[in-house]
């Protein structure tokens, strides 16, 4: 669909103005990146049920089957690079301290643009709330460790399984599976941000996933404004003030790929 320049120069406006912003993303964003969405034609749920992937009991069942799978996710989502819009919000955010960015998303591309666009040694990009987990991180079933990893993963057999470096134990990936309660901190913090927030900024979530798909709504009921971006319609268009039905691409760096002009807050 068409992007439509009053609706480009509202979402500017409003974010231009806002003292404090937090963003939404899911899958969505990472599309046009080449990591695979979960609902819709071609989305991950399309092929496989998730309680047969992504739950303890499933790995718990089948941990050889469980990590063929997400090696193979690994490896797909490790070809991907950030896109335009990970990387116009990535500027966006480099250049505030009111920003929080949650995301669903499980890929790391937020932390990898935040890193590219501000440099390895640079410490002040904030890196996002990934409230489901992130792909590259594993975590030991027996002793909890958390770590970094980028491995291939052989998962020929029992045996090869990725193994905790402390205590030996199987690894599992460090992702929030069906049934899993989120991390309690993140997601207060996730949901602090929302109620601080004058705007809230949703990109390419099918917002049917609770909790993250109430930040929006949680924004919305402390006064702020809420704008999407999502070729289709969700249950967030309803209480959002500007719907960009286009991609991510088209339509995140042209709400904030450039400075606030000097009448912004004259449109709003
Ligand atoms: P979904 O696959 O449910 O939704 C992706 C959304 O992105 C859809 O609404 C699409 O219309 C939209 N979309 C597709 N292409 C887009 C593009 N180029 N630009 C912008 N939007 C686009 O993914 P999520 O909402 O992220 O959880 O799913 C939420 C959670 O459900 C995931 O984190 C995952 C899944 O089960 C866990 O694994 C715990």
């Amino acid at each position: 669909m068409a992007l439509s320049s009053s609706d480009v120069e509202r979402a500017h406006s409003l974010l231009a103005v806002a003292p404090r912003v937090v963003v939404l993303t899911g899958a969505g964003i990472s599309a046009e990146s080449g990591v695979p969405t979960f609902r819709g034609d071609e989305g991950l749920w399309q092929n496989h049920r998730p309680e047969d992937l992504a739950s303890p009991e499933a790995f718990e069942r089948d941990p050889r089957l469980i990590w063929e799978w997400y090696g193979w996710r690994r490896e797909k989502v490790a070809a991907c690079q950030p896109n335009a819009a990970h990387t116009a919000l990535a500027r966006y955010a480099l250049g505030r301290d009111k920003i929080d960015i949650v995301t669903q998303n499980v890929d790391g591309l937020h932390g990898v643009a935040a890193r590219s666009v501000a440099g390895d040694d640079d410490p002040r990009p904030a890196l996002p709330i990934e409230l489901h987990g992130n792909i590259f991180r594993l975590r030991c079933t027996r002793c909890g460790d958390v770590w970094p990893s980028r491995e291939a993963i052989d998962a020929g057999s029992e045996e090869t399984l990725p193994k905790c470096p402390e205590c030996s134990a199987l690894a599992r990936p460090h992702i929030v599976w069906f049934g899993e309660s989120l991390d309690r901190e993140q997601l207060s913090n996730a949901f602090k941000a929302a109620e601080l927030a004058a705007v809230c900024l949703v990109i390419g979530t099918s917002g049917v996933v609770q909790p993250a798909a109430s930040i929006a709504a949680v924004c919305a009921q402390a006064g702020g404004d809420v704008i999407e971006v999502n070729p289709e319609e969700t249950p967030i268009s309803a209480i959002a003030q500007v719907s960009l039905h286009t991609s991510a691409v088209e339509a995140v760096p042209a709400i904030l790929g450039r400075e606030p002009s000097a009448d912004s807050s004259a449109s709003v």
